[in-house]
Parts: C-alpha cells; sequence; structure tokens
C-alpha cells in the first residue's frame, strides 16, 4: 500500500485537487440527514487523517488504519484524536459509535466478498441502533478503463519536488497499481515504488454485504468518477449493541 509514500500522501493529493473539507462537509450533511444529532464519529481506514481534521468539527472522531506510516502522518496532524492501528476485517474497539465511514475507496483492498463482508459487519458491530455507516466503493466493474490506464502528477513537499506515475492492469476483478515516486532534495534523488491491489465489486456484491451485516443501505452518487457511494444505516430498535468484539461470520455466498 502506502508503506514507502506515507509522508509524501498529503502533498501529492493535495497537488492533484482533492478537496477533504467540502468532501467532509458532504459526509456530514449525508449522517445528519439520516442520523440527525450524531455526534461520534469512526473513520475506518483513515489513512493521514484528512478527513478526521474536518469531522471533527461536528464530531467526536476516533481514526482506525492498518498502516502505520499513514497513522503515523495522521498523528503529526491530530495529535488530541484517539488514532487505532487495527485492521477493518478484525475491528474490535470496545466502543460504538453514531457514525462511521470508509472513504476513498478504502474497501477495494479487500481481497474478495468475503473479506468485504466480514469487513462491513465488523464495522457495522461498531454502530449504535440508528447510526449511519458511509462507504466509498472502489471503481464498478464497468467503468474500468479497458486496457488500464497510466497517469503523472507532481507535488512539492518542505524540501523535496515528487513526481508520480502510476500505471493500473486489470486481471478479472482483481486490479493491480503501481506507483513509482522519484522524489528530489537537495541531498540527492531517491525511487519509491508502491503497489496497491483492489478488488473491482459489483453493486451487488456492496449491497449484500450491508444487507449480511443487518444494515439498510442506498447508493448516492460519488464524487469520484466511476465509483459509488453506500449510505447504510443500523435498525433504530435494534437491541442494545454490546461493546463491539468479535462476533458471528456473516453468512456466505
Ligand atoms: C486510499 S487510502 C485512503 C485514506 C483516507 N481514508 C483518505 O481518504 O485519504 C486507503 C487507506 O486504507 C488503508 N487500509 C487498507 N487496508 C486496510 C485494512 N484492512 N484495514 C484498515 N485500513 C486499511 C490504507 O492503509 C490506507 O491508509
Amino acid at each position: 500500500m502506502f508503506r514507502h509514500t506515507a509522508h509524501l500522501y498529503d502533498a501529492l493529493y493535495e497537488a492533484a485537487g482533492k478537496d477533504y473539507a467540502q468532501e467532509s462537509a458532504d459526509i456530514h450533511d449525508l449522517i445528519e440527514h439520516r442520523g440527525p444529532g450524531a455526534r461520534t464519529l469512526l473513520d475506518v481506514a483513515c489513512g493521514t487523517g484528512g478527513h478526521l481534521q474536518y469531522l471533527r468539527r461536528w464530531y467526536a472522531v476516533t481514526g482506525v488504519d492498518v498502516d502505520p506510516g499513514m497513522l503515523a502522518e495522521a498523528r503529526a496532524k491530530l495529535p488530541t484524536v484517539s488514532l487505532i492501528e487495527a485492521d477493518m476485517r478484525s475491528l474490535a474497539l470496545g466502543q460504538t459509535f453514531d457514525a462511521a465511514v470508509c472513504l476513498f475507496s478504502s474497501i477495494g483492498y479487500m481481497r474478495s466478498t468475503d473479506e468485504m463482508d466480514v469487513a462491513i459487519s465488523a464495522i457495522a458491530r461498531h454502530l449504535v441502533p440508528g447510526g449511519v455507516l458511509v462507504v466509498d466503493g472502489w471503481v464498478r466493474p464497468d467503468a474500468w478503463i479497458n486496457g488500464g490506464t497510466t497517469t503523472v502528477e507532481t507535488a512539492h513537499t518542505e524540501d523535496a519536488t515528487v513526481v508520480r506515475v502510476s500505471r493500473s492492469v486489470r486481471d478479472g476483478e482483481r486490479t493491480s497499481l503501481e506507483m513509482h515516486h522519484l522524489v528530489a532534495t537537495a541531498a540527492g534523488i531517491e525511487h519509491l515504488v508502491d503497489h496497491h491491489d483492489l478488488t473491482l465489486f459489483a453493486p451487488d456484491d456492496y449491497e449484500a454485504a450491508f444487507r449480511a451485516a443487518g444494515l439498510t443501505v442506498d447508493i448516492v452518487p460519488c464524487p469520484l468518477p466511476g465509483r459509488d457511494r453506500y449510505v447504510a444505516t443500523k435498525a433504530p430498535g435494534d437491541r442494545p449493541v454490546s461493546p463491539a468484539g468479535p462476533g458471528a461470520p456473516p453468512p456466505h455466498r
């Protein structure tokens, strides 16, 4: 994943025009519409905390991510926020939240529908009755550009100029992104390479995962082309949720 380049993540996406402030305001509107008065929020796969820094205007926030390098960047930005190293597939924080989010296609790192089911169910167990979950899917299989894509991006940090050249390919429902970074500083030029493997899940797969987790779900427009945003709600009348912990796995499909 971003093993070698967590320290470049913010600069690259800022240069690419990613607007975390606006995205966070949109997410807040969605949550407020489905679950008015939500006060606590869990960001699953929070990365460097790009959304958390804005979402904390409205919520007491907690972030989790599997990558210690991404969390280190988030901690530098948000020293007072609870940021926990955890895998979404085995999430068991012992806490519930009014809302949860899993943004920028992080769910696409699941390698199969079984893994996605497990992750969505684990996140759902961290919601209070009536809680809202927003998940941004990876590219829909029908929206993938045949033959793959190549891109180039540039960014500047305090002491470096970065060029990232990426290539993506598809093999069945698996997509692989290869990202090469040239990082130029006064001391020299480094070449850093990251690989990302994501799965092209169909809308039916996402919807089945939410249903298996006991959530009702709507698809709403996603700001990223070719992707969908899922807004799911836990039934308000559910029996009180015990502190989240390992539970029964969802049924196999
Ligand atoms: C594209 S980044 C998105 C980060 C952040 N949500 C954002 O919008 O900038 C994907 C993130 O998913 C995290 N991730 C991937 N697999 C994960 C897993 N199994 N559990 C938790 N986090 C995971 C990665 O470490 C990375 O920070």
